[in-house]
């Protein structure tokens, strides 16, 4: 009979575990969050060891029971997680014995806690793939629709945050929906690396019984069972892909959130919060603060360490299994809860985010943003080279800039001074509205391309 408070290899040790070393080593407090993957992969494992005539089918048929009601008590808040029985895959066994007794003995046959670690870890990961796939999904919808609103609103754009040429406020935005699908993607191609099982692998030299990997591999939704034992059990690339593509896709949040707090300032003021997103000062009582875009981009810190961390972790661990790996999975769930957190409030951010169109447009116009445009139809319609004509329209912004206007507000008769043979068409290229439909080319600002890559990522989303 087995002892039930006792470790599994408590046989073999003069001494228990040192208490100091048990609170340390124990993962239990981590890993507690794989428990209905565990449960998934012992099910199918022991499905797999009787179909094989490896265990009898009647302890297997209890041990399956055993794991349901295990499962269903966990999942109440009623299960006591033990620190003694250090982590999920050992609590869940102890508490197999409790209930169905000796049978319990049975369900580990032909494996090892090093292939049933990955297993769940692997379905936990694949899991989790889905759910940040599903929160970019809404937040792709939420930046679409606020784009769709904002088709001819005219802002500056900028490079070096200098004003550079006029763009669509919804072409600016959906720069972000792009990011963001390539995340998604990097997020699929990481689930299709990861689609191997790993159970069966045992140890690390794999098992003498007579398994079905593929059994299993199919059972728990892989396409197919991994190739090499020994990779099978010393390998985190999967965790490793996932937390990289956390960390890419906080980057690219954490951008957006940067532009907003930059557009949201008081020197730029094109865009408005509405108050939900915004906190008070205890001190100044003038004060709105934009946190979440700063928490979206402060927390991309957190997302890069725990890549680097895990990254650092790996690099100088021999083949196969070592006890370093027990703490990928906090670095994991730590990665996972933080996007999952920041991709919430930047889809609340969108949601109540609000473009003060009076100054876009003003600003659109300062900064001598159609400059090129000018240069550009001195090429078109006078044949010009592209540098001559470049040369032409500076000398037109030196003039501007001394004479304290805007290209918009020159008259043909100060711009003949640098061009003589200019009719007043030419007044219509210093037009900001103009100036952005203009940009036709594939992917440009014209509102005609943004009308139609709208309807393109809306069929996306269906
Ligand atoms: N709790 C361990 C982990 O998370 C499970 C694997 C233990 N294997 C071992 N040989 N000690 O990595």
């Amino acid at each position: 009979m087995v002892n039930k408070n006792k470790t599994v290899w408590s046989n073999r040790f003069k001494n228990s575990t040192s208490k100091s070393f048990q609170r340390i080593g124990a993962s239990i407090n981590v890993d507690k969050r794989l428990y209905s993957q565990d449960i998934f992969a012992s099910k199918i494992h022991t499905q797999m060891l009787i179909k094989n005539k490896i265990i009898p089918s009647k302890d297997g048929k209890k041990i399956i029971r055993g794991l349901d009601k295990i499962k269903k008590q966990i999942d109440k808040g009623k299960f006591n997680f033990k620190e003694k029985f250090e982590d999920i895959h050992l609590n869940i066994e102890k508490k197999l014995y409790e209930n169905i007794g000796n049978s319990a003995g049975y369900m580990h046959t032909a494996r090892s806690r090093n292939d049933q670690v990955v297993t769940d870890f692997k379905l936990w990961v694949k899991d989790s793939t889905l759910l940040i796939i599903k929160e970019l999904n809404l937040l792709m919808k939420n930046i679409v629709n606020i784009a769709e609103k904002n088709i001819s609103t005219v802002m500056p754009g900028f490079t070096h945050l200098k004003n550079a040429q006029p763009i669509s406020f919804a072409h600016y935005l959906l720069a972000y929906y792009e990011m963001l699908n390539r995340d998604k993607k990097r997020f699929y191609n990481s689930l299709v690396l990861m689609n191997e099982s790993p159970l069966g692998a045992a140890a690390l030299s794999g098992t003498s019984y007579n398994i079905d990997r593929t059994f299993t591999a199919k059972k728990l939704g892989f396409n197919k069972p991994t190739n090499n034992s020994i990779d099978t059990v010393s390998d985190r690339d999967f965790a490793i892909d996932f937390l990289y593509c956390c960390a890419v896709c906080a980057m690219h949040l954490s951008r957006l959130a940067e532009d907003f707090i930059i557009l949201n300032s008081d020197a730029y003021q094109l865009i408005e919060f509405n108050d939900k997103m915004l906190t008070g000062s205890s001190i100044m009582p003038q004060k709105k603060n934009p946190d979440p875009a700063e928490l979206i981009r402060g927390r991309t810190g957190i997302n890069y360490g725990k890549l680097n961390s895990i990254l650092t972790i790996m690099k100088g661990l021999p083949i196969s299994y070592f006890k370093d790996l027990q703490d990928d999975k906090a670095l994991v769930f730590d990665g996972f809860d933080t996007l999952k957190d920041t991709l919430i409030m930047s889809n609340e951010l969108i949601k109540n985010v609000k473009p003060n169109n009076k100054r876009m447009l003003e600003m659109a116009n300062t900064g001598y943003t159609t400059a090129t445009d000018f240069a550009d139809y001195l090429v078109k319609e006078k044949k010009l080279s592209f540098r001559e004509a470049y040369k032409i329209s500076s000398k037109i912004v030196n003039y501007a800039e001394k004479n304290k206007k805007t290209l918009d507000k020159l008259s043909l008769k100060e711009l003949k001074k640098f061009y003589k043979d200019l009719n007043y068409k030419v007044l219509k290229v210093f037009n900001v509205k103009n100036s952005v439909n203009s940009k036709n080319s594939f992917g440009g600002t014209s509102e005609k391309n943004i009308t139609k890559m709208i309807k393109k990522y809306k069929k996306d989303l269906k």
